[in-house]
């Protein structure tokens, strides 16, 4: 177990690169699947589930290659259907591969996916659209076991835009026979990233971020190199720990288009923000104005990945602000971990109702997920005194040289063995 040991108070200043996007670069490696040639993707982030995805991979008989940056698939050899549960638990991006490796295998056999424990996370979606393709599905012993002598094209409706459904149809429909067409897919800037990298192997795909996808089944897919976009929410809780440490933090390769919903946010607290290009500057020097109100929404409304981190931002801004939650069931576990460091919030069902106080007070805490764990890291930067933060393994799933990129920044953390 490891913990960060952060004493509060700097501000920020100074230029982090972003890392590529976890939610994009785990659809990618389950793509690699699809194909018997070899597929380059560059600039991998050094973090937990692209780790663990590789080894889940690895299971399947690909052939990976790790040059420190890039990581090249070969899924010539693959010879396995099965993710066993060990593998599987570990995230919830386990369940993309099902689509890859019915395409691939007519067979697969998935324990049901581990993940943040920030809701119910349901699997409806996924297995509705994959039998809508011709999949039979059993469940059984934990296991979903799925069969197919050929996947056939079809209009598919989706109950609410999954993203997760939306990206294993499109990797189950792209060898399949005739067209398919999701109808109320996810628009998330990673659906689109998919659907390029897809093309690029020779898929015929369009639509991705307009809510329809359609998919022109073809015979094979080639090998291709691929950069996949910039973490929208490594950066915006980067721009949110500077507006609310205070100082003048620049990002660099960030496309600043899939972070408008919160850029509206932070200048509407009072935030200087300048886009340049693939950069973002964010200048603050005061204590900031509370937002009213924050709702999540599917792309392009506000991201559930940034809920943590803007609620623990208006737990220090001066007003009251309300958070609604309205994609995951629990995503408020941070909440309790914020009053032990002065935080004036309480959460009744899907609303938090915070009232802003002057600053944190340094605290241990305990992260119990990947984005309220990295939201405690920054209400600790912002906080008064020393702070711990415990079970950091959440965060290092999502962050990769978390740490380095704080302290570049003039952030006081260190990560320590307990
Ligand atoms: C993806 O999860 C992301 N994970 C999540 O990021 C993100 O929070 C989420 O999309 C929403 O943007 C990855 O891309 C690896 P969903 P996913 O299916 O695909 C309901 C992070 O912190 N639903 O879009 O699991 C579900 O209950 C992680 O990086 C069904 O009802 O999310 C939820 O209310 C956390 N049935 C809503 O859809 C289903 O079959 C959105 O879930 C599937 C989902």
């Amino acid at each position: 177990m490891e913990k960060y040991v952060i004493n509060g108070g700097n501000k920020l200043y100074g230029s982090v690169d972003v890392q590529t996007a976890k939610n994009s670069v785990l659809p990618l490696l389950a793509a690699t699947v699809l194909t018997d040639e070899k597929v380059k993707i560059l600039s991998i982030p050094d973090i937990t589930d692209v780790k663990n995805m590789i080894k889940i991979l690895s299971r399947l008989g690909c052939r990976t290659v790790f040059d420190g940056c890039n990581l090249i698939i070969d899924s010539s050899c693959a010879d396995c259907y099965e993710i066993p549960s060990e593998l599987a638990h570990e995230l919830r991006s386990s369940l993309f591969l099902l689509g890859s490796v019915i395409s691939r295998f007519h067979m697969a056999k998935i324990a049901y996916p581990g993940g943040c424990d920030i809701g119910l996370r349901p699997v409806d979606l996924h297995l509705t659209g994959l039998k809508r393709l011709g999949v039979d599905i059993t469940e059984e012993n934990g296991y979903i076991i799925c069969k197919c002598d050929k996947l056939r094209g079809n209009e598919i409706m989706l109950d609410c835009p999954s993203v997760g459904a939306t990206e294993n149809i499109m990797l189950a429909a792209v060898k399949a026979e005739g067209t398919t067409v999701i109808k109320n897919a996810a628009r998330e800037p990673e659906i689109e990233d998919l659907q390029k990298l897809l093309n690029c192997m020779g898929a015929k795909v369009r639509g991705a971020g307009s809510g329809t996808v359609v998919i022109e089944g073809v015979n094979e897919l080639n090998g291709c190199e691929f950069l996949p976009i910039p973490d929208r929410i490594e950066a915006g809780t980067f721009l949110i720990a500077a507006a609310m440490c205070g100082g003048e933090v620049e990002l660099t390769r960030v496309c600043a288009e899939n972070l408008s919903s919160l850029l509206h946010k932070l200048r509407e607290n009072g935030c200087k923000i300048h886009v340049n290009n693939d950069k973002i500057v964010l200048e603050n020097h005061r204590r900031l104005t509370s937002v009213k109100s924050v709702e999540t929404q599917p792309y392009p409304g506000f991201p559930t990945d940034l809920q943590a981190q803007i609620t623990t931002l208006c737990c220090i801004c001066r007003g009251q602000s309300i958070i609604t939650e309205n994609l995951f069931e629990t995503r408020f576990k941070y909440v309790p971990e914020l009053r032990k460091m002065g935080a004036d919030i309480t959460v009744i069902n899907r609303n938090a109702f915070v009232r802003g106080v002057e600053r944190f007070k340094g605290a241990t805490v305990v992260a119990h997920d990947l984005r309220g764990g990295a939201a405690l890291v920054t209400a600790a930067l912002a906080a008064d005194g020393m702070s711990s933060v415990l079970d950091i393994s959440h965060i290092d799933r999502g962050y990769g040289a978390f740490e380095y990129k704080i302290r570049k920044l003039g952030g006081d953390i260190v990560r320590v063995s307990v």
